[in-house]
């Protein structure tokens, strides 16, 4: 494996209202190689957005605190002016969001809008380079006659064309790592399946890193070295994709794929998903957050937070389940 990209370390982002606070993000780490794709997965509002937003600092920058490293080929990202920042965000971490209208402007033509991302970060370019630019960008995402295209404004194009713009976006300027939100979440299966495929396929051209961010765990199969299983603000396990499917050991990691083996049923047999709520972000936590919807749950879990242990090698899991010390006490 190539030379680690992106580093985060104890990364923790809140949300202040005048209500109070919302700690979505519990000092969580993670590590991003060259050419590799990692994938956070978890339920809805466990924190997988506000950690990729905070990665390119796009949270509401008034209303939110971000604490912790991330380390962008070394530099930490969090101590950077905005201006610095701004040439980070699309010339070196590109960002694809789930529903590309909130990112195209739906009043500038799409080559328009690729252009302006790239004059921004080649300030030296001149336009008739940077539409040469977003005519190939078009045609690498698959987008076919990119010379027609070019002058398209997004509410004529369909679903899987505006995510196809959106990918030619984020990697006009041949970023060197990418975050995907959910990516082809609002798209239909098949489309999704080209796009997960033309992302593969760009990605073993230019060798780039991939966040991927799922709650789809077939996703994950599909496109992941590694996967990192969110819950709360806190990441619960972490492992290779292979090491998950095969032998996931947090109880919630186990029910999600569990919840996902039945989705992939026939329509008859009834939709399982895991019982209960996760616990509400605005309350600080005791314990485990999974705790009240354990099966396994033992007295400590109530109390304390279960520490991220090695399972095995290379394999995290927050769980007192596999605490040595929690099991010879009893
Ligand atoms: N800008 C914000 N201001 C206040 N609270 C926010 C903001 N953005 C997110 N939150 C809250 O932070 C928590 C985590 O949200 P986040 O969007 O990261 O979830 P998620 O894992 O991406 O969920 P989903 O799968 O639904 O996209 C949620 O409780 C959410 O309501
Ligand atoms: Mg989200």
């Amino acid at each position: 494996m190539s030379g680690k990209i992106l580093e985060v370390n104890n990364l923790n982002v809140k949300f202040l209202s005048s209500g109070g606070q919302l700690h979505a993000v519990r000092g969580i780490s993670l590590c991003l190689h060259q050419g590799e794709t990692v994938g956070i997965v978890g339920e809805s509002g466990c924190g997988k957005s506000a950690t990729a937003k905070a990665l390119l600092q796009l949270n509401p920058r008034y209303s939110t605190e971000t604490s912790g490293e991330i380390l962008y080929q070394g530099v930490n990202l969090l101590a950077l002016s905005e201006k610095k920042m701004g040439s980070i965000r699309g010339k070196e971490i590109g960002m694809i969001f789930q529903d590309p209208m909130t990112c195209l402007n739906p009043t500038m033509k799409v080559g328009s809008q690729i252009m302006e991302g790239y004059l921004r970060h080649f300030p030296h370019a001149s336009r008739k380079e940077a539409r040469q630019a977003a005519l190939e960008t078009l045609e690498k995402v698959g987008i076919s006659h990119p010379e027609e295209r070019v002058d398209s404004y997004p509410h004529t194009l369909s679903g899987g064309m505006r995510q196809r713009v959106m990918i030619a976006l984020a990697l006009a300027c041949q970023p060197k790592v990418l975050v995907a939100d959910e990516p082809t979440t609002a798209l239909d299966v098949t489309i999704q399946a080209q796009i997960l495929d033309l992302l593969k396929q760009i990605q073993k051209s230019t060798n780039t890193s991939i966040l991927l961010i799922t709650h789809d765990m077939s996703v994950v199969a599909k496109m992941c070295d590694k996967v990192i299983v969110m819950y709360a603000g806190k990441i619960v396990e972490s492992a290779t994709v292979d090491a998950i499917f095969a032998d996931p050991k947090h109880p919630y990691t186990q029910r999600l794929l569990k919840a996902t083996a039945r989705l992939n049923q026939p329509k008859s047999k009834p939709l399982i998903s895991i019982e209960g709520t996760p616990p509400n972000l605005s309350h600080p936590l005791q314990g485990c957050g999974f705790c009240a919807r354990c099966p396994d749950a033992m007295r400590i879990c109530a109390i304390n937070p279960p520490p991220l242990l090695e399972v095995s090698s290379g394999h995290l899991s927050s769980c007192f389940k596999y605490d040595s010390r929690v099991l010879k006490n009893g």
